[in-house]
């Protein structure tokens, strides 16, 4: 960020006002007087011997900084403005000069803590040269284009007094006396984790409206083309970027740029700049001093290469620059715009379209620095109060860390699995805070608990597969006999498809199948074999959750369907999900049509409770995978093996209820937010409800159906129904 450090900027606003009146003048005088003011007071405190160190190249000295301010109104304002001004020490060029090649040679930035001399008296002294010479040129009317290097060189000195904090903190945290850049400093209040909003997309102008003052690299205002888009309502938190780092975001290559890896490597990063741990507790500098890492608020301090890779961890993205600036005035309800951290986005600085640096000195200020940097958007705890705007463009290197850096996520808007993942994200941190604890059990099939259920169907305890099946082969000849000529099948929760088989080849006039099932996985799978099996059956997957209501794909309409639902699905619902299931079904298919349903039967304890505990475990695995997949997909820290499977048979309710018990006294954090358990508190995980004949027919009867044929198998009896709709 060499860019940003000594200076940025611009050279005169396109939308620079005309001649200035009097009041204008008399009220930038009055700017001038409080910016200036404003960093005296930042370093009252500060000792003598703290403005002088430089703790690395990036930072500068306190010192520094306060004659660099200085000397950038004496070149730019005060030299060409006031005739026969006399430079306050002729050696200040060299010595406070940082980067205009136009104005001369300079000392060397890496050097600038060795500047003992002048003492800082001389610096001060210096500042008050200059304030008075200030005072006397701002006490007449300004032309245009110097009340724009006015501006600038206000907007330049707010820039420094926020490098300053910085590096006056870098310093500080090299220090084992532990100093705070002051003790008082309020940090950021601490809030809720962020909930994505949708921005629409279309042709927005960016950049810089008509404003007293904008940097020249905020303009031109042009129009940027963009696709609709989720952005964060509020930052990224340091719960969350904890649960990354426990999940061995710092050590997974997979998630990192090529850059940002080989850096990470080499530095051994492992959490964002200045954190440090001592036992379990994690502490960071601050403004403040070192503070004990709130999980609640914003993360800082942390570089382009690791946002980037926690986005990625997280199924999100950085906002583009035109993303984020749309969308902050766009909407009203994004929060921690500009006063906790700097966001970092996902575009490269560059010159927009139509940009030309000034071709005098302070054209030197943006323009030069556009390449290999990132833009920030927003403006930080430590920015100076009204410093930023919508269209400000900060930027630094992608490795850097000691700014107020922080992230705002974003994705794609529209696509059917972002949706899901909020869901079960809202679904989740829901089922958390629910007493007692419980999950959706749809929740157990993505790719890794769709294979683990197929595994539980093998084993030797979980009988349902296996007797369903082979009553379905059984009765295949008198069940199909329902399904019309030309018919399309529509199966809810298919997974495998395997029990489909049995219906299409006692069926080979089913012209058409849709699968319906939440995991994709276990979907285009089962999919492609059977377009394989069965070449002249037309197969239109589709991805979707069964609850939500039904819709048949356009290319089966006309045709007579039949709805299948096997493997007793219908189970997994509680009574009241299952009416409502049943009648969505209903509506969907309209009056007359059929519903093959398989229903697991009430058995013995015994055979029950060992179909969801087969001794090879692979239920508890299943059980546990939800965890996994939570901890995967949503950034939770789950122990999942201090959970332990639990297999009961609730007798009142008929079902087998599965949960995940806690071994011990723990907390989880999942997206940010923390959950207790005690030693022996459980997540229900499932409901798998068995029937009865005349359980299943009033069942069915409340959604709608009744029961037109029925097949219960000898034990363990399982039963199939044809339920045909009123
Ligand atoms: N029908 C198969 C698979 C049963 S397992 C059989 O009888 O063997 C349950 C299936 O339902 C899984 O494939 C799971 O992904 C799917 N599923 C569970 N809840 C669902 C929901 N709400 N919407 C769509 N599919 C769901
Ligand atoms: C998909 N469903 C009917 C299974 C069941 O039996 O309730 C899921 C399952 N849970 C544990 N084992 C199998």
């Amino acid at each position: 960020m060499q860019a940003l450090i000594d200076s940025l900027a611009a050279d005169a606003p396109a939308a620079a006002p005309p001649c200035s009146t009097e009041t204008a003048t008399s009220s930038l005088a009055e700017r001038y007087r409080v910016v200036r003011e404003r960093t005296r007071r930042l370093v009252a405190s500060l000792d003598p011997e703290d403005m002088v160190v430089q703790s690395m190249p990036d930072a500068s000295p306190a010192k520094w900084h306060l004659a660099h301010t200085t000397w950038f109104f004496e070149t730019f304002l005060l030299g060409p403005n006031v005739p026969g001004y006399a430079v306050f020490d002729e050696q200040f060029g060299f010595l406070f000069n940082s980067y205009y090649e136009a104005v001369g040679p300079r000392h060397p930035r890496p050097m600038r803590g060795l500047l003992t001399r002048p003492p800082l008296e001389r610096v001060f002294a210096y500042r008050e040269h200059v304030d008075t010479h200030m005072r006397t040129l701002l006490a007449t009317p300004l032309d245009a284009d110097t009340e724009a290097l006015l501006r600038l060189g206000l907007a330049h000195e707010e820039q420094h007094q926020e490098l300053l904090v910085m590096d006056v903190q870098h310093l500080f945290a090299q220090s084992p006396l532990k100093p705070a850049f002051d003790p008082a400093w309020r940090l950021p209040v601490p809030g809720r984790v962020a909930r994505f909003r949708r921005v629409g997309g279309g042709p927005v102008r960016i950049g810089a409206v008509d404003e007293p003052f904008a940097f020249d690299n905020e303009g031109p205002r042009h129009t940027v083309w963009l696709e609709p888009f989720d952005i964060a309502d509020r930052l990224v938190t340091n719960g969350q970027w904890l649960a990354f780092m426990g999940m061995g975001g710092y050590r997974r290559a997979d998630l990192w740029l090529s850059d940002g890896w080989a850096q990470c490597r080499e530095e051994g990063w492992e959490a964002p700049s200045y954190w440090q741990r001592e036992g379990e507790v994690w502490s960071h500098m601050t403004p403040a001093g070192w503070q004990p890492v709130d999980p609640d608020a914003a993360v800082t301090h942390v570089s382009y290469y690791e946002a980037d890779a926690y986005a990625r961890w997280a199924g999100a993205r950085l906002p583009t620059e035109a993303e984020w600036e749309h969308a902050v005035r766009s909407r009203r309800d994004l929060e921690q715009v500009d006063d906790v951290a700097w966001q970092w986005t996902a575009s490269a600085y560059t010159a927009y379209p139509g940009f030309r640096a000034s071709d005098d000195a302070v054209g030197e200020y943006n323009g030069k620095f556009m390449s290999g940097q990132m833009v920030l958007r927003g403006g930080a705890m430590v920015t100076p109060p009204g410093h930023t705007r919508v269209s400000y463009r900060n930027f630094y290197r992608a490795g850097q860390r000691w700014m107020f850096s922080g992230l705002r996520l974003a994705h794609d808007a529209g696509g059917e699995r972002e949706d899901e993942r909020d869901l079960f994200l809202r679904d989740t941190l829901a089922g958390l805070a629910a007493e007692p604890k419980a999950f959706s059990p749809k929740y157990f099939y993505d790719g890794a608990g769709s294979a683990l259920f197929e595994a539980i169907c093998a084993t030797p305890e979980y009988y349902p597969t296996r007797t369903e099946t082979a009553l379905l082969k059984d009765i295949a000849p008198e069940l199909t006999a329902c399904i019309p000529e030309g018919a399309a099948l529509l199966e809810l929760g298919s997974g495998a498809s395997e029990k489909t088989r049995v219906l299409l080849d006692a069926a080979p006039w089913i012209a058409a199948y849709v699968p319906l099932d939440i995991s994709p996985d276990a979907l285009e799978g089962a999919a492609e074999r059977l377009r394989a099996a069965y070449p002249s059956l037309e197969v239109h997957p589709r991805v979707g959750d069964f609850t939500r209501a039904i819709e048949l794909p356009a290319e089966v309409a006309g045709r007579p369907v039949v709805a299948f639902f096997p493997g007793s699905t219908i189970g997994n619902f509680t009574v009241a999900e299952a009416v409502e299931l049943l009648r969505s079904v209903r509506s969907g298919l309209g009056a007359g049509s059929r519903f093959i349903v398989g229903a697991d039967q009430v058995k013995d304890t015994g055979t029950l409770i060992a179909a969801y505990d087969d001794a090879e475990g692979v239920t508890a695995a299943f059980n546990r995978n939800v965890l996994v997949r939570i901890n995967r997909e949503l950034g939770g820290d789950f122990d999942v093996g201090a959970f332990e499977h639990r297999a009961i048979w609730n007798a009142y309710r008929a079902r087998i209820e599965m949960h995940l018990v806690s071994r011990h006294a723990q907390r989880v954090t999942v997206a940010g937010q923390s959950f207790d358990f005690a030693a022996g508190e459980s997540i229900h995980t499932e409901n798998s409800h068995k029937f009865t004949p005349t359980s299943f027919a009033a069942l069915a009867q409340a959604g709608g159906w009744v029961v037109e044929r029925e097949w219960v198998s000898a034990d363990p009896a399982f039963g199939i129904y044809v339920l045909k709709a009123v």
